[in-house]
């Protein structure tokens, strides 16, 4: 199976998104913001909004919803909108006006008027770096690691034992998700139970949350998700329009719908955060690390709610090196929220540690691939578990060979007006799995349905979901009904972490086996088609002594509808053994012109060992998805905050991101080495790992075509003058 079953619906508008649920007498509602960055309302003279046209209803921090403070178990303290007087960044929901139209909504919420108390704000990370704190072990948080040689006091000591060192401080831009689909509900109640219609990466995880904040059970909850049109961290946790649009609902009696407009999406959302980090290496002449240290500084917003992990909280540094001490500060600022996005920590660490390695190889006049192979590493340091299974110098071979390496000058070279450079860097991003349970059931037709209450963001899990399914009850996908986005099915993986192929396919599997055995005994009890024979199951059929018989024809015989069977998988004794990690060696060449010195990546190639590989097609898309991401941070995004706290391009005229002609042809390949160390499906994740290490190969890349070194994304044509 190569296609993505729900492709079809997705591109002929038939898949319905959260948004595209319309129900009789639904209310919509329409979000208010705060205009300051920090202070106090003071007030919020509603009047003349309760009284324009179709509104029904406001809703203020002096005339707020119920909601309930509920700690979830990926998010935290839940933010509850509406419930404090304080604002903290610029656009934060302060209110929320509910009406017969949207546009009545939108109309009313600019009647308006809010007085506040304003106090200084720090908005800006060079400003904030004064002010940094202890990151705390909390959402996103790493911790502090320090590893010495015996007989080393210091890694200041290791770094001056070197003969060779790069010292350089590297900065990353904050970047907001812009989901294609703004985040979004559709809130309606039914009685004690509220059905929730809203983007989400795990809609039992969705439910809990919403149980917690209404004060209700989990069960009276009912989150509905089939489609999500982009989450990739950005829809982990439920947002405002979600708890709004349910509270509202329940107090007015009707449904609701509440969605973000583009530019709010900026800020009542979360971003990943902007980071400075520092970086030395201290390294033997002939490229052997000795002493890697990295301290990172992340912006977080003044909740400390999260921070961008770029100091490797779970897979450390990449390389094999004696000495390693890595360090995790945060940066309160008057922004809003930090959130994971795609490899977040990886991705923006990457940069820095890649950037820095690429340096350390200009600094011994060595090959960057060479330098990387020398100092790769069997384990993390100061780890005793290997890696289960690691095969990162051959993707270097593949690469290289297919890239073209061996072409490379260390000096780029030029052709015509353009200066042309190549760059390489190395991805990691830790084998994760989160539990996740399954429900198989088989049907008297001979088909078969495959559920969990997991999501699919975009990612392909739904195809993955009947792929595993048939390949377990070793059948044709074509009788597989896969299902997911619905906290009514069994509670199923977080798609998150690039965990759910390995999370549900385990489950998956497991599942199928206790069906097949209970199948099995089934066929041969008294009374049954082969009772009292050794019944066996293969190719959809069970075979007795005599003959065989399709299982949907048992199931008939047998006077059974169906028959079903749950299969849970959760991390286990695997993690006492091994270290898990994907791999990858990206590659990038771009173009810079000697007169404009505008930057175009001209080739792009990323060779990956993520395990076995699924579903080849849509594993690459997953991995060009995030090497495009990585010439996004490199090349484009930043959203850029003004000194008053309002971010200065909160829309797609002006937050850049990468269009067709900005992305050349995408080379993925991979090596595939099944990894059943890490679980029965071999398959390791290869969501997030196409996201790491691009940057930095890009702007490798940039400084292999110019001489110019750029240690700051997105890169700007004035870097290059
Ligand atoms: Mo992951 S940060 O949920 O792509």
């Amino acid at each position: 199976m190569s296609a993505r079953l729900d492709g079809p619906r997705k591109v002929t508008g038939q898949a319905d998104y959260a948004l595209d649920r319309t129900f009789p007498g639904m209310l919509y509602g329409y979000i208010v913001l705060s205009t300051i960055a920090h202070g106090e309302i003071t007030a919020m003279d509603v009047t003349a909004a309760k009284s324009a046209p179709g509104v029904v209803s406001v809703y203020s921090p002096f005339d707020p919803l119920e909601l309930h403070p509920f700690k979830s178990q990926l998010m935290g303290d839940l933010w509850l909108p509406l419930h404090d007087r304080d604002v903290i960044f610029y656009g934060q929901p302060i209110g929320l006006v509910v009406a017969e139209t949207f546009e009545q909504a939108r109309d009313a919420a600019g009647l308006i008027e809010v007085s506040y108390q304003e106090k200084p704000a720090l908005t800006s990370m060079e400003d904030g770096l004064a002010t940094a704190e202890d990151a705390p072990e909390s959402r996103g948080s790493a911790p502090s690691i320090e590893v010495l040689a015996d007989g080393v006091e210091s890694i200041a000591d290791a770094l001056a034992q070197s003969s060779v060192v790069v010292a350089e401080t590297y900065r990353t831009a904050t970047q907001n998700h812009a989901a294609m689909e703004p985040h979004s509900a559709v809130a309606k109640w039914d009685g004690g139970e509220l059905s929730l219609y809203s983007g989400n990466q795990a809609s039992y995880l969705q439910a809990t949350e919403m149980a917690g904040v209404l004060g209700i059970e989990p069960s009276a909850v009912h989150a509905v998700n089939p489609y999500v049109g982009g989450a990739f961290g950005g829809k982990a946790g439920t947002s405002a329009p979600g708890m709004l649009a349910a509270a509202a609902a329940r107090a007015l009696d009707r449904p609701v719908k509440c969605a973000l407009t583009r530019e709010q999406v900026f800020t009542a959302t979360a971003n990943r955060p902007a980071t400075v980090q520092k970086i030395a290496l201290g390294a033997d002449r002939d490229g052997t690390l000795i002493a890697v240290r990295h301290d990172s500084w992340s912006a977080t917003s003044m909740s400390r709610s999260f921070v961008e992990p770029t100091s490797h909280g779970t897979s450390r540094e990449w390389y094999a090196t004696q000495n390693l001490s890595i360090s995790q500060k945060m940066v309160p600022l008057h922004i809003p929220p930090g959130t994971f996005m795609r490899a977040p920590g990886e991705a923006s660490g990457s940069f820095a540690l890649e950037s820095a390695v690429d340096e350390l190889a200009i600094a011994l006049d060595m090959d960057p691939i060479e330098l990387r192979r020398r100092n790769s590493s069997l384990a993390p340091p100061g780890v005793d578990l290997q890696w289960s299974s690691k095969h990162l110098d051959e993707c270097y071979e593949i690469g290289a060979q297919r890239f073209g390496w061996a072409n490379r000058s260390p000096r780029g070279h030029v052709d015509g007006d353009w200066l042309v450079g190549m760059g390489t860097a190395t991805a990691m991003f830790p084998g994760l799995r989160f539990p996740a349970t399954v429900e198989i059931v088989l049907n008297a037709d001979g088909t078969a349905d495959v559920s969990t209450g997991g999501a699919d963001p975009g990612t392909g899990l739904l195809t993955v979901l009947a792929t595993i399914g048939a390949e377990s009850l070793d059948i044709d996908p074509e009788r597989v009904t896969p299902h997911l986005g619905d906290s009514q099915f069994a509670p199923g993986g977080m798609s998150g972490g690039s965990t759910a192929t390995a999370s549900t396919g385990t489950a998956i599997m497991l599942a199928a086996t206790e069906l097949l055995d209970e199948l099995v005994a089934l066929a041969a009890e008294p009374g049954a088609p082969f009772e009292g024979e050794v019944v066996t199951y293969a190719e959809g059929l069970l075979h007795g002594n005599h003959g065989t018989m399709p299982f949907g024809e048992l199931l008939r015989a047998i006077g059974r509808e169906s028959l079903s069977a749950k299969g849970s998988s959760a991390p286990g004794e695997e993690m006492t053994k091994h270290s898990f990690s994907s791999f990858g060696a990206q590659f990038c060449e771009v173009r810079v012109h000697r007169l404009t010195r505008e930057v175009r990546v001209s080739r792009m190639l990323g060779v990956f060992d993520g395990g076995r590989i699924i579903n080849p097609t849509q594993a690459r898309s997953q991995l060009s998805g995030g090497m495009i991401w990585g010439v996004s941070a490199a090349l484009h995004e930043g959203l850029e905050t003004e000194p008053s706290g309002r971010p200065a391009n909160a829309d797609f005229a002006s937050y850049l991101l990468p269009v067709n002609a900005d992305i050349p042809e995408i080379d993925v390949q991979f090596v595939e080495y099944p990894d059943t160390l890490h679980n029965a499906v071999g398959a390791r994740g290869v969501g997030e790992i196409g996201a790491v290490g691009m940057a930095a190969a890009v702007a490798n890349a940039v400084c292999n075509a110019t001489g110019i070194r750029v240690r700051s994304i997105p890169i700007m044509i004035e870097d290059l003058l």
